[in-house]
Parts: structure tokens; C-alpha cells; sequence
């Protein structure tokens, strides 16, 4: 039996966060303070992560992607997506900042990675290091170009846009997916910085993207899966691909398939979860795989109906996007 939630949704997507570090400290994500890390103890270990995704796979879960903080900064990535690659899965992603993708994409694709997401703010480098905290620019434009030139694919590069910050840029993100033949995919801010500086107002709703792109280059729809986050549209002119993940201003809750596993071994069943559920216990003192199932069917079922963001009373869960993984 696959894994279904009260509300009937299947749950066939997996994204696991294998380390809480990052060596980016974008604004729409950490803090401007010091930050505390994990103890290396409290992370799972590369044998429980690889157990915990074995059982889920058991259950349905049929893609998996490989997140953080930022996945390349934990040693030993490339073995650990090799140990994923031999679980069979129909699609096995990672999404990375780019910062060392240049240096270990050779790698990933022998590891089995079958493609990756990038994360590209900016393509100004004031503005890059003002939303990233680094001066990393060109070894992320460099990852992206290592990407390109491998057999990772699709490549899509992701921007959360901030209203003031590098909404300006719109218009060049998409000329940069025609220029490259690459999916830039424009995500709305959600409530999950860990200095709380969120608000309605620094959202930019994807219809207002959509608008602007289409201005200048003719949008035509691509079809997409029910649960994929991402409308996508190609270009009538020539290549490159946009995709709209509108998860504030048209929330496609209704149709999630996702579930997490946050670095620490906690089962997420929403990003906008108010609490996560411990399965580290069970892996450290001796649980069953039947054991370990029984508590993620029950926790899958309880997964909330949706993220609440728009509901009058909504408060931003205490673990934030360090914790979670894209
Ligand atoms: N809102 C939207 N997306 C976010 N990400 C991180 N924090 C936020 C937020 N508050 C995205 C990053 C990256 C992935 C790791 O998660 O842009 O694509
Ligand atoms: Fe690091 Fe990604 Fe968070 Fe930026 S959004 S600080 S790259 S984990």
C-alpha cells in the first residue's frame, strides 16, 4: 500500500535534507545574526538517511530530492547520492546553492544524480552579495555552466523574488533561460526566513512575472503534472523555458505530494508544519522497518490540508527553510 494522507492525496515525493549548514546566508532564508548549527551528533548519519529513504521508497515514494542548507557542504554527498541511485528511483534530484557545483558535477553524474536545481538570485553582482551575504556569483554562474555542459537535465535555476530586492530582474532571468536554454523558475516568497522579515507586501505574485515576460516575449503553456508546484510556459520565439511557483498567491496545496526529512531526522509532512515528527529515536534504539513505517503512515495521514499563509491567523512555523530544504 503507497502512502496516502486523510484528504487522499498519494504522497510519491520526497525531499531529504542531509545537513542544516550552508555557506551562502541568503536574507529570504537565514538570519543576519550568528547562526547555531546542529551538533554533528543530532544529524542523521549517512546509513540512517540512506535506511529512512530505503523504507520510504517501500511505501511509494518515487522521486527524491537531495537538499539542505546547502547539500554539496557535507562530505560525502557524492557516495550518499550513489547509495540513493541504487534504490531504483524514477527521479533523483538535488537542489544546491552552485557555489561547488563546478568542482563535483563530474561526480554527481557518475554518482547517478539524474539532474539539479540551482539557486541564482541575481545575476547582478552588488545584488548577489547583498541577498546572499557572498561574493559568489561566479562560481554559481560557473556551476550553472557546468550543468549545462553535463548530462543533468533538465536544468532549472531557481529566484525567489523579493519586492525591492531583485525584482527588477525579472525580465533578465528570462532573456538568461532563453540565452542558455535553461528553466528559470521564479518562486514567490514565503513566510519561512529565519529573521521574520516576511511580508505580504515583499511578495511578487507570479501572475505580475508572467505579465512582464509576456510583454516581451510570447508565453506558451506546457503541460504539467497535478502536483508539480511550477506552471511552466516556453517561449514562442526560441528556447528556454519559465516556470511560476505561486505557492502564496495561488497555493496548490490541494494537490501535494511532498513529505520531508529534515537533517535531524524529523518526518516534515508540510513546509508550513508547526511541528515535525521524530523518527531518530526509532532508528537510534532499535525500531523495526515496521516500526518506522507504522509511525510515518500515521504521521502521513494527519498531513495538514494546506499552508494557511492566507488565513487571517496564520503563524510561521519555529523551524524555518535552514531547517527544511527547497
Ligand atoms: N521563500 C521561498 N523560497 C525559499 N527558499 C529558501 N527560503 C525561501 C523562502 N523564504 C528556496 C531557495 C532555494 C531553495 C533551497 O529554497 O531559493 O531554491
Ligand atoms: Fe543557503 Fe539555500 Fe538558504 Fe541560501 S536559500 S542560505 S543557499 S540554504
Amino acid at each position: 500500500m503507497t502512502l496516502q494522507d486523510k484528504f487522499g492525496r498519494q504522497i510519491t515525493d520526497l525531499r531529504v535534507s542531509v545537513t542544516d549548514r550552508c555557506n551562502f546566508r541568503c536574507v529570504y532564508c537565514r538570519s543576519a545574526d550568528p547562526e547555531n548549527h546542529l551538533p554533528n551528533g543530532d544529524l542523521l548519519t549517512w546509513d540512517e538517511l540512506e535506511r529512512l529513504v530505503r523504507i520510504l521508497v517501500g511505501l511509494g515514494i518515487r522521486k527524491v530530492r537531495v537538499t539542505g542548507g546547502e547539500p554539496l557542504a557535507r562530505p560525502g554527498i557524492e557516495e550518499f547520492v550513489a547509495r540513493l541511485a541504487r534504490l531504483g528511483l524514477r527521479d533523483l534530484s538535488m537542489t544546491t546553492n552552485g557555489l561547488a557545483l563546478a568542482g563535483c558535477c563530474d561526480r554527481l553524474v557518475r554518482a547517478g544524480l539524474h539532474r539539479v536545481n540551482i539557486s541564482l538570485d541575481s545575476l547582478d553582482p552588488g545584488k548577489f552579495e547583498r541577498i546572499t551575504r557572498t561574493r559568489a556569483l561566479p562560481q554559481v554562474l560557473e556551476g550553472i555552466r557546468a550543468a549545462q555542459a553535463s548530462p543533468l537535465r533538465p536544468v532549472k535555476v531557481n529566484a525567489v523574488l523579493v519586492r525591492g530586492l531583485n525584482d527588477d530582474e525579472v525580465e533578465n532571468f528570462a532573456e538568461f533561460a532563453r540565452v542558455h536554454d535553461l528553466v528559470m523558475r521564479f518562486i514567490e516568497f514565503m513566510p519561512l526566513d529565519a529573521d521574520r522579515h516576511w511580508t505580504r507586501n515583499l511578495v511578487v505574485p507570479a501572475a505580475e512575472v508572467k505579465r512582464r515576460i509576456e510583454a516581451r516575449w510570447p508565453l506558451v503553456p506546457l503541460p504539467h503534472e497535478p502536483s508539480e508546484t511550477a506552471r511552466k510556459f516556453r517561449f514562442a520565439d526560441g528556447r528556454g523555458e519559465i516556470g511560476l511557483i505561486a505557492p502564496v498567491s495561488q497555493p496548490f496545496c490541494g494537490f501535494c505530494s511532498r513529505i520531508r526529512i529534515t537533517a535531524d531526522g524529523k518526518l516534515r509532512t508540510c513546509l508550513f508544519s508547526q511541528e515535525d515528527h521524530d523518527l531518530r529515536h526509532l532508528l537510534r534504539n532499535g525500531a523495526s522497518d515496521e516500526q518506522i513505517v507504522a509511525e510515518i503512515r500515521s504521521r502521513v495521514l494527519e498531513k495538514e490540508e494546506g499552508h494557511r499563509i492566507n488565513e487571517p491567523d496564520f503563524v510561521p512555523p519555529a523551524r524555518t527553510m535552514v531547517f527544511i530544504g527547497g
